[in-house]
C-alpha cells in the first residue's frame, strides 16, 4: 500500500468512527430513555419508585436496589422478602442477586432474618471480594453491615403454611395466584442497565432448596452492550437452561427483547412434556430501551414505567 493511501485510510477510519460515535452520543443526549421493568403486577408500588428515582438522576443499580426494597418490605407479597412463604418447615429463607452495567455481581443464598437482600446483594457486590454469600455467612455480613434482625415469617404466612400443612402437598404450579420473585430492570439517563431479583423462591420448598433468583445468569443477567433479562416461575427449569443468559445472548445476535423472551421460553417448552405444566416467564430491555416478555403459561403480567407513566402490561403466552 502507498505511504499516501495508508495515511488517507487510517485517517477516514478515524474520521468515521469519530463521526459515529458522535451520532451515538447525540443519539444518547437527545432522548436518553429513563424505564424500569418488573415482574407481576404486584409490583406496582416498587417500579414506581424505581422510575421515579431514574427521573431524579438516580444510577440504575441505586434505582433496582430501591425498587425490589418496596416489594421486600411489603408484607402482602408472600414472595418476596418480610412476609415471604417459609419452607417445609416453617423457615423463610430468601434468596436475591443484582447485576450492574459494569458486569458487576453479587448474590445471597437461603439468608434468614433480612427483609432487604437485594441490597445485601449490592453490598457483597461492592464491599467483598466475592460474588455470593450463603445462609448464616450471609446473614452475618448483613448484621455487621448494620441491617435490622427480623423474623421474616407474618402471622398470614404462618397461616397458610399451617394450612399446606395439614396435606403437605407440593406442587410446583407458578402462576398468579402462586407467583414468585421480583425481577427489575432499569436503564437509566448514561444508557446504563441494571438489574435486580429477589424471593423467598417456590412457598414450602425443602429446606436447603435455592432456585434461580440468585443464580447470575438464571435469575438475572446484564451486559451493558447488548441489555438485561429477569426471570420468575420456577427455578429448576430457569437453571437448567441459564434462562435469562440466553436471553441476553439472543438479543446479542440481533433478536428483538421480545424475540428473545420468546426463543427462551419455548426451549423450555420443547424440552418438557405438555402433561408437565408449570409457569416460567422472562422480562427483558435492550441498550435502546426497548423490552419484552413471553411467559409458558397465561397470566404473567409486568410493570413498565416509561415517560413519568407506570403501566401494567400483560404479556403474551406459549399457551
Ligand atoms: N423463581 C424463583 C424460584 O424458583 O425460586
Amino acid at each position: 500500500m502507498k505511504r499516501r493511501s495508508f495515511i488517507f485510510d487510517i485517517f477516514s477510519v478515524g474520521f468515521a468512527t469519530a463521526i459515529s460515535s458522535r451520532l451515538n452520543a447525540n443519539n444518547l443526549n437527545s432522548s436518553p430513555v429513563i424505564r424500569s421493568i418488573s415482574t407481576w403486577n404486584n409490583t406496582k408500588e416498587a417500579n414506581l419508585m424505581a422510575g421515579r428515582l431514574l427521573d431524579k438522576g438516580k444510577s440504575s443499580i441505586d434505582a433496582v436496589v430501591e425498587g425490589v426494597a418496596v416489594s421486600e418490605n411489603d408484607p402482602k407479597n408472600t414472595t418476596v422478602g418480610f412476609g415471604g412463604a417459609p419452607d417445609s418447615s416453617g423457615k423463610v429463607t430468601l434468596d436475591a442477586c443484582v447485576m450492574n452495567h459494569l458486569g458487576d455481581c453479587g448474590s445471597v443464598v437461603a439468608v434468614e432474618n433480612i427483609v432487604n437482600v437485594a441490597r445485601l446483594a449490592k453490598d457483597v457486590m461492592e464491599k467483598t471480594p466475592h460474588v455470593m454469600l450463603a445462609g448464616k455467612g450471609a446473614e452475618e455480613f448483613a448484621l455487621i453491615e448494620g441491617y435490622k434482625k427480623t423474623d421474616l415469617l407474618t402471622e398470614f404466612s404462618k397461616k397458610n403454611w399451617q394450612k399446606w400443612s395439614e396435606t403437605k402437598e407440593y406442587s410446583p404450579i407458578i402462576n398468579i395466584d402462586n407467583h414468585d420473585t421480583i425481577g427489575m430492570l432499569c436503564i437509566d439517563q448514561n444508557n446504563n442497565i441494571s438489574g435486580a431479583c429477589s424471593s423467598s423462591g417456590q412457598a414450602y420448598k425443602m429446606p436447603g432448596r435455592v432456585g434461580d433468583s440468585p443464580i447470575i445468569g438464571s435469575g438475572l443477567f446484564i451486559d451493558n452492550k447488548v441489555g438485561g433479562a429477569v426471570a420468575t416461575g420456577l427455578g429448576e427449569e430457569i437453571i437448567k437452561t441459564v434462562g435469562s443468559f440466553l436471553v441476553v445472548e439472543l438479543m446479542r445476535q440481533g433478536f428483538t427483547p421480545q424475540e428473545a423472551c420468546e426463543s427462551a421460553v419455548k426451549r423450555i417448552v420443547s424440552n418438557n412434556s405438555q402433561k408437565n405444566r408449570f409457569q416460567v416467564a422472562y422480562i427483558a430491555m435492550n441498550k435502546k430501551g426497548e423490552v419484552g416478555s413471553y411467559s409458558i403459561e397465561p397470566g404473567f403480567t409486568y410493570m413498565d414505567y416509561l415517560n413519568g407513566k407506570n403501566k401494567e402490561i400483560i404479556s403474551k403466552s406459549e399457551f
